[in-house]
């Protein structure tokens, strides 16, 4: 009796745990076993872009479930939150980029910026390289554990695990001790996520705010992407964001910004 319940708690554990770099290295070694793209599955991250890499079908390979392929409106919106204009930020980093969709949409509106876009997966990355010039292109398993990427004027975490998988306090707390220590004064940090999963930053953030006094915190609704590139005013898409929402019993997304003083 006693095995069988330590039994379902580690595998609960591990099925939790799928979003540590151990435990994504470990995915993504399966995925790049496979020539052929017909043999991989489409429902996890390495699976898809592995499927793309290998010259299968965006729809197929389902892409669109793991990267957001048209972010311009969700970039424009979320640069909203920040105290500053576009041509004044010079240096962005975007975490977990994945194919790098939205690292090119940061350079294609943050002008005078270096973009770095940094993901775990080596085809992810290949994928960036080969299609979206003037980023830089990291492949790495980024953890609060190693060196310091640099420094940077826009920190953005768009749907990054360790926010959107874990509700675990202490390991929030030294990645938000990692990200934070490579902002510039005035710097802001950007974590996107679809909010009231349970799993998530979602039930960390007020006890986050306590523990980083010199930050300044503050937590926004971001509509669906469609609903603003449509309405293109920002009170409009919240507004009918929240709407539809409302029909249909969801709860909408958020933008937590975390800003450093200058
Ligand atoms: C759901 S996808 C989001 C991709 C992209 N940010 C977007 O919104 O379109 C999450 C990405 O984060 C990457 N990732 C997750 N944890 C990571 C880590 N610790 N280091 C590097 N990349 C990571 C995954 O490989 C995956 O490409």
């Amino acid at each position: 009796m006693q095995n069988d319940t330590e039994n379902l708690e580690s595998k609960k554990v591990k099925k939790n745990e799928k979003w540590t770099t151990e435990n994504l290295l470990k995915a993504q070694a399966d995925a790049r076993n496979t020539e052929n793209f017909s043999d991989l599955e489409s429902y996890g991250d390495f699976g898809s872009y592995r499927r793309v890499l290998l010259g299968d079908d965006f729809k197929s390979s389902m892409l669109s479930y793991h990267n957001q392929l048209n972010p311009a409106a969700k970039v424009d919106f979320c640069h909203g939150f920040l105290n500053c204009r576009a041509e004044e930020v010079f240096s962005v980093l975007d975490l977990g980029c994945g194919m790098g969709y939205t690292a090119k949409e940061l350079a294609n509106f943050y002008k005078n910026a270096k973009v770095t876009g940094v993901d775990i997966s080596i085809d992810a990355i290949e994928y960036g390289k080969k299609n979206f010039s003037g980023i830089e292109f990291r492949c790495e398993a980024v953890e609060p554990k190693n060196p310091k990427i640099g420094q940077f004027d826009v920190i953005f975490a768009f749907e990054f695990y360790p926010f959107t998988r874990t509700n675990d306090l202490e390991i929030h707390i030294q990645w938000l001790k990692y990200l934070l220590s490579q902002l510039t004064p005035g710097g802001h940090l950007i974590i996107h996520l679809l909010w009231k999963r349970p799993r998530s930053v979602f039930s960390t953030i007020c006890r986050l705010e306590k523990e980083f006094p010199e930050f300044r915190f503050a937590t926004h609704t971001v509509p669906r992407e469609q609903v603003h590139r449509v309405l293109k005013i920002r009170f409009l898409s919240v507004f009918f964001d929240y709407l539809v929402r409302l029909i249909l019993r969801k709860a909408p997304n958020k933008g937590i910004v975390i800003s450093r003083a200058k």
